[in-house]
Formats: C-alpha cells, structure tokens, sequence
C-alpha cells in the first residue's frame, strides 16, 4: 500500500523568525501523527532553522526549488549539493516557476536529474491551464509534461508527482475529487505505460488547488490520490493539522 503524503508548500510566506514560529506552533501535534508522511516546504532561509526543530520528530522537509548545477558562478541560485543534507524532497515545475520564471519540461528534466542524484526526491508538478481544461486538453498537457520532465531517465526512484491544474491553485476553486481522480489514474497509466505496471502502483501521487480542511477527505479520499500538496492552507496550523489528521484516518480504515 501507498503510504499517504501530505506536503505543505509554504511559497514565498514566512520570515525567518516567522517560520520558526509556525513550526513551533504545528511541530507536536504533527509529529503525533502517525502513518503517513508529513513533510512541509519553508523557503530556503528557513530550512537550516526548520531542520533543528524538526529533528527527532516525524516530520519531513522538503525544498522548493533547485538549480541543476552542482555549484560554480550561478549568482542566487541554490545547488542540489547545498540541499541534500538540509531535506529530503524538493518540489519541481511547479506551475508558479512555469509561468513567472519561463520553466521549460527541458528546465525541470534537469532539476529531476540534478534531484535524483544527491537522492533527493522529486515532487514533480503537472498540470493543466483553464482553458486547456475547458478545450478538453487536460491528459495532452500533462502527458507532454510528464513526457519533458523525465525525458531519457530510467525510473526515477524516489519520484512523487503532484497533479495541481493551475484553475485551482490559490484561486479557492479546487477540483472535484472525481476529476482529480480521474486525471491522476491518467496519470498512473501514462506512467504504467513508460516504466511499467508494478512501478505504476507503487508511485505516489499527490492532488494540490485549493486543498483546505473541508474539502482534503474528498480528495484523499479517492482510490487513486494519495495525499495532497497543499499551500495556502499550510501556513494556517489547524488548517494544516487537520488536513493531516484526516489523511491519516482513511489510511487508518483503510489498513485497519
Ligand atoms: P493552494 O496552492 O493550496 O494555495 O491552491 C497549491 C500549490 O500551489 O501547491
């Protein structure tokens, strides 16, 4: 069985002292629960100061961002090598670099790459605009994403994918969870396609638009999501624990 995953992807929220803040304000009811993996994603600055909190707990940390060189003069930019010992996960393409900082499937095929080999783990984002959705283009768009980002790699061990159309990212007007289940199994078989059924099954894919406290059980409910990406809602701690809370109750039912 899948082991549920739910990400919080802080975006750029959170100063320093404010993060460390935050963090004390989830840190024990988090690590209280169990099943399932919790990661959260502050920004660079605050992932050293993050770390130190966090260690000993069942809390994971996840990075935004990456560049794909190791190092060199890449003036701002933050190399795999400087991350793989702050965290274990590092969200990649999401829709935001897409749009405002011209991301290429070219560009997150070599943060994959880059990730993969300090054993970092891809969270690897897709999805569709809205008007490709309304155009009927949905499975197009994310199989020529899924297509650019993993482009000449044998299975990225390791990899989670999150399907997040971008109609639904911080607009409050999240998917049905029939959709994003529907997309998502698109998406396990496009995957079942390339690397094969048994790697197909074991992957984890996630939901992200709009995932709060009242609608997570709609989402994580369905067969084929296996947890969310979640961001507004993350930077609110009762928010943010009971969308976990209640992730780790279906897993409950389901493997009880
Ligand atoms: P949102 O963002 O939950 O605020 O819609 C999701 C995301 O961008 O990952």
């Amino acid at each position: 069985m899948r082991t549920p995953m739910i990400a919080g992807n802080w975006k750029m929220n959170t100063t320093v002292s404010e993060a460390i803040e935050l963090v004390n304000e989830m840190l024990l009811g988090l690590d209280k629960i169990d099943n399932i993996d919790k990661v959260i994603c502050p920004p660079f600055i605050s992932l050293a100061a993050v770390r130190e909190l966090t260690k000993g707990s069942s809390i994971k940390l996840g990075a935004q961002n990456i560049y794909f060189k190791e190092k060199g003069a890449y003036t701002g930019e933050i190399s795999p090598l400087m991350l793989a010992d702050l965290c274990e996960f590092v969200i990649i393409g999401h829709s935001e670099r897409r749009l405002y900082f011209n991301e290429t499937g070219k560009i997150t095929n070599k943060k994959v790459q880059a990730a993969l080999k300090v054993k970092l783990k891809p969270i690897l984002c897709v999805g569709e605009k809205l008007e490709e959705n309304e155009a009927g283009r949905t499975e197009k768009i994310v199989t020529g994403q899924l297509s650019a980002s993993l482009a000449g790699l044998g299975y990225p061990n390791g990899l989670i994918i999150a399907y997040e159309p971008i109609w639904a990212i911080g607009t409050g007007k999240a998917a049905t969870g029939e959709q994003a289940n529907e997309t998502i199994g698109f998406i396990r078989q496009t995957i079942s396609q390339k690397y094969g059924r048994r790697i197909a099954q074991d992957l984890r894919i996630l939901y992200g638009g709009s995932v709060t406290a009242a609608n997570a059980t709609e989402f994580i409910n369905q067969p084929e999501i296996d947890g969310a990406l979640v961001g507004g809602a993350s930077l609110k701690v009762d928010q943010f624990l009971s969308i976990v809370k209640q992730a780790a109750e279906i897993r409950h039912c389901l493997s009880g």
